[in-house]
């Protein structure tokens, strides 16, 4: 498989064409960014570190029964996936309030919520990534009804695969965000990336009564360093894939 062309830089990946029109290739960046790109950083390692943690998830949910946009992981920092036109939304999915959920409605942190909330943001980084509604969604023609339908279908698959996943691993999953695409044959599917960065993880095994994140949090909130977290994320799941069979490149 060969690189060909640089189709796209984000705040963390750049994705290039393959000389497979189906298979796209992605490299992860040590860029850490936050407040839509306010606050930024260079972090040695993570780069790494997130291509694999998201390689570990795409296959313990693979085994679950949920399938991704995920190829194979082929160095350190990149991996080959499957060449998707993606829906421009930020798919939210909440167990616990956190975040901007907290501030928005004043509820305290860690207060926990009685159903999964399933939210939805348009990708957008000139508008901030606004929320909006399901009619919203199909009234701008981002996503059809019966697509809609189908990606909050999943979103809520991922969500239970996940929470099983992590809760194996002593970590509550409080929130998460994902996106969805389409392949070239209509299907939808899970893509882009499930990692440290991308959702809330809460150390339940330390028992100190205090949150321990595991997560981008410590970064966005000045509370410490990341790295040591992600890899704590990364030797747990690897060991979870061992004990399950899970079998990893
Ligand atoms: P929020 O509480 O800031 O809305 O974030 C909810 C979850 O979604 C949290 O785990 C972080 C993740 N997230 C992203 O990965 N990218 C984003 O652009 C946003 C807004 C949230």
């Amino acid at each position: 498989m060969e690189k060909i062309e640089q189709l796209y830089e984000g705040k963390a990946k750049k994705l290039y064409s393959t000389d497979d029109p189906d298979i796209l290739w992605v490299e992860y960046m040590n860029q850490a960014t936050a407040g839509n790109g306010e606050k930024k950083a260079q972090i040695e390692g993570k780069g790494s570190l997130n291509n694999h943690i998201t390689s570990v998830i795409f296959a313990l949910l693979k085994a679950r029964g949920v399938n991704s946009h995920f190829v194979k992981r082929i160095s350190d920092t990149e991996q080959l996936v499957r060449h998707m036109t993606m829906f421009p939304l930020e798919i939210i999915m909440r167990n616990t309030a956190a975040g901007s959920f907290a501030t928005r409605y004043d509820v305290e942190e860690g207060t926990a919520l009685k159903k999964p909330i399933l939210e939805f943001c348009v990708k957008s980084d000139d508008l901030g990534d606004p929320f909006i509604n399901d009619d919203g969604i199909v009234a701008l023609g981002l996503a059809t009804e019966d697509e809609l339908a189908e990606i909050s279908r999943q979103a809520r698959a991922v969500n239970d695969a996940l929470l099983d996943i992590f809760k194996a691993i002593d970590v509550q999953l409080v929130d998460f965000k994902i996106e969805e695409g389409k392949t070239s044959d209509g299907a939808i599917l899970l893509a882009d990336e499930i990692t440290p960065d991308t959702c809330r993880l809460w150390d339940t095994k330390e028992g100190s009564g205090k949150i321990e994140h595991l997560d981008k949090d410590l970064f966005r909130r000045d509370l410490g360093n990341i790295i040591p977290a992600y890899e704590e994320i990364l030797t747990r799941l690897k060991n979870l894939a061992a004990k399950e069979g899970v079998e990893l490149d």
